[in-house]
């Protein structure tokens, strides 16, 4: 038998969202679905795994989060499949697969797995909102991609966020700039971080990224991307930071924003909220992958997409501004307290509800003290009171949780019209 005295917890990095802190995940989703919708995309649900071969192939199996975070397992056919450690890989795959007509536009909610270390912000379960428009190179479709980001962040309340860009260029030329980056690497080596002394030929464009100060000095001499880009990504890069201006949205170019996954080419960029710890102040990133679905089998196909962590947008808003989020209202109009017994409660909730009102009740035929104590933390605006008299009279009685002023606060209606009343009384 097992031992059901052991109590279970959620796994380390991982976290339960219940409420009332999850009505501000609705909230933000919600408002991410309707910016997607206003955009022109529709969602998208792929499988929560997959063949790992979308991402060793994907995101690259060399970079950090295929080698050393992602989830494999084997199941019972023996097939390898790794949990998604981000969003963009399935989507194209879902696109080679589908192959859908072009310009393709897909948003998402998701959940992402990598195992990190867990901290504030950085999670091994954690979920972002994306969007992936596939099948065009326009460069107004990557300033419409980061128009979408920035202007959602505004309308979740975000005030200091600040938007970083670079191009990583196309193959031929990301690959001409990273052999020059690599002499000088080399040149420099001794110099060095320990990691990066001993990696920094696997991959020398990670060494761009890395935060100590001995590589900053390295790297601050040597060659930058974006001053060894051909006429076509410099083209490319001019047009989406000319559209970017156009629109009024502040981009400060980042030469060292090379992201962590190998399918980036051309535009990248990265969100930053300031109100959080600068390890983990990076609420969304995204950018082209104009190889991604070659690499997944399909035809030649660009694309391009951002994603942004859920957990570091409320953590940038907590930071920013105590008020919780309200874009759409999550609040219950009308709690019923019903001391009879009888099924007047049944019956009001069911008429209140599919007059389109949010309502609850009170279980167990409980007092009245302490249905009202529960009809008191509800939220709710109305609590509608039925006990014997009230019963007797075919009335309930309708109280105005929200006033102070208990004399007005209370009034009286048939049973047969409260729906009508609470509806009149909701408006003003
Ligand atoms: P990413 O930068 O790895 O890009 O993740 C996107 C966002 O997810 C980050 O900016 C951050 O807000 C959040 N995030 C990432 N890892 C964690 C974590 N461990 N805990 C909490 N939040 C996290 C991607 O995943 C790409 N798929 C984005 C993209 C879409 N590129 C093109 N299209």
């Amino acid at each position: 038998m097992s031992d059901t005295s052991t109590t279970f917890q959620a796994p380390i990095g991982t976290h339960d969202v219940l409420g009332p802190e999850s009505g501000q995940w609705e909230n933000l989703i919600a408002c991410f679905a309707d910016f997607a919708y206003r955009y022109g995309f529709s969602l998208a649900i792929t499988p929560m795994f997959e063949d790992v071969g979308v991402f060793n192939r994907g995101i690259g199996q060399n970079s950090e989060v295929a080698k050393k975070e992602m989830y494999v397992f084997e199941d019972r056919g023996r097939r390898l499949f790794a949990l998604r450690p981000e969003g963009t890989a399935p989507i194209v795959r879902a696109f080679v697969q589908h192959q859908p007509t072009t310009p393709w536009k897909a948003w998402y909610v998701t959940p992402a797995f990598r195992y990190e270390r867990p901290q504030a912000g950085r999670y091994r379960q954690h979920h972002q909102l994306g969007v992936e428009v596939l099948g065009t190179d326009d460069p107004a479709v990557d300033v419409e991609v980061i128009t979408l980001a920035w202007r959602f962040y505004a309308a979740i309340g975000l005030k200091s966020v600040r938007l970083l860009v670079n191009s990583m260029g196309h193959d031929e030329c990301r690959g001409a700039y990273v052999a020059i980056l690599r002499d000088h690497l080399e040149a420099n080596s001794s110099m060095l971080c320990d990691e990066h002394q001993k990696v920094w030929r696997e991959n020398p464009l990670r060494v761009l990224d890395c935060k100590k100060a001995s590589c900053i000095e390295v790297t601050s001499r040597g060659p930058m991307l974006p001053d060894h880009l051909c006429d076509d990504c410099r083209g490319h890069f001019d047009a989406v930071l000319e559209g970017l201006k156009s629109l009024g949205i502040e981009a400060s170019l980042n030469p060292r924003l090379v992201r962590g996954f190998d399918y980036y080419t051309r535009t990248t960029f990265e969100f930053v909220a300031d109100a959080l710890d600068g390890a983990q102040n990076a609420i969304g990133g995204g950018g082209r992958y104009d190889k991604l679905a070659e690499q997944l089998g399909g035809k030649p196909t660009s694309g391009i997409g951002f994603g942004s962590g859920i957990e570091r947008l409320l953590l940038a808003r907590a930071a920013e501004n105590d008020e919780p989020l309200r874009l759409v209202n999550r609040t219950l109009d009308v709690f019923v307290v019903d001391t009879t017994g009888e099924d007047v409660a049944t019956v009001l909730v069911d008429a209140l509800r599919a007059a389109g009102l949010a309502c609850d009740r009170a279980y167990d035929r409980r007092s009245m003290k302490s249905q009202m104590k529960v009809a008191d933390k509800s939220g709710a605006r109305f609590a509608l009171l039925v006990g014997p008299q009230e019963l007797a009279a075919g009335e309930v009685t309708i109280r105005d949780l929200r006033s102070d002023n208990f004399g007005q606060a209370q009034q009286k209606a048939g049973r047969d019209d409260v729906v009508a009343v609470i509806a009149n009384l909701l408006t003003k």
